[in-house]
């Protein structure tokens, strides 16, 4: 009887096992045709005052040269612009740019996402704004470092973890911000 109970225990532990698998959260930018008309919301699916942002256009820049000519593009049409990262994990609006409704542009980092460089001499390491946290600690790790505080979620962006003023939860050294690492 008890085997019994302990085999039914062991198979409805290994449901749950299989039900918990997670996957990223859905794309934060929706388009009507390719990347104009869009969407943009965080990755709750809302923003806190329900209103939709919409923007004329989303754009992917993949290098620092092409992220270059998106802002002065934008600019010299005086176009409202704000960035998104992959997942858009703060609940306030950031990422929705002011200005006239739809006429806005979002850029987003989501191919901003490389390891740049990494100095060994003094354990330092320079990436991409969009690159997320897991893999920032990955590319790290594989050189035997690690950030002595981190935010508990990996699915952040260094970009958006930096501008947020994203924390660990214990204080030595310099505290616990993670910009307190930056140079
Ligand atoms: C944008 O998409 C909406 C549907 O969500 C549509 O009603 C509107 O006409 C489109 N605007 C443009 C400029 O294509
Ligand atoms: C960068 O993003 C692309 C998709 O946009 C993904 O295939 C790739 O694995 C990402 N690289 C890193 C280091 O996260």
């Amino acid at each position: 009887m008890a085997a019994t109970h302990i085999a039914l225990f062991a198979s409805g532990l290994a449901v749950l096992l299989l039900l918990v698998q997670g996957s990223p959260p859905g794309p934060v930018v929706q388009c009507q045709s390719r990347n104009t008309n869009c969407t943009v919301t965080n990755g709750y699916g809302a923003f806190p005052d329900r209103s939709t942002c919409r923007v004329a256009a989303v754009v992917y820049p993949s290098t620092e040269q092409e992220l270059l000519f998106v802002v002065s593009d934008a600019t010299a049409k005086q176009q409202h612009m704000k960035a998104v990262t992959v997942y858009s994990h703060s609940i306030p609006k950031l990422s929705c740019p002011g200005g006239p409704s739809c006429q806005g542009l979002v850029i987003s980092t989501q191919r901003l996402n490389r390891s740049v460089s990494v100095d060994m001499t003094t354990s330092r390491m320079t990436f991409e704004a969009g690159i997320t946290f897991r893999a920032l600690l990955d590319a790290a790790a594989a050189r035997g470092l690690a950030l002595p505080h981190s935010p508990y979620w990996q699915g952040v962006t260094l970009g958006g973890l930096l501008s947020t003023g994203s924390h660990g939860s214990s204080l030595f050294g310099k505290g616990s911000a993670v910009h307190k690492y930056m140079w």
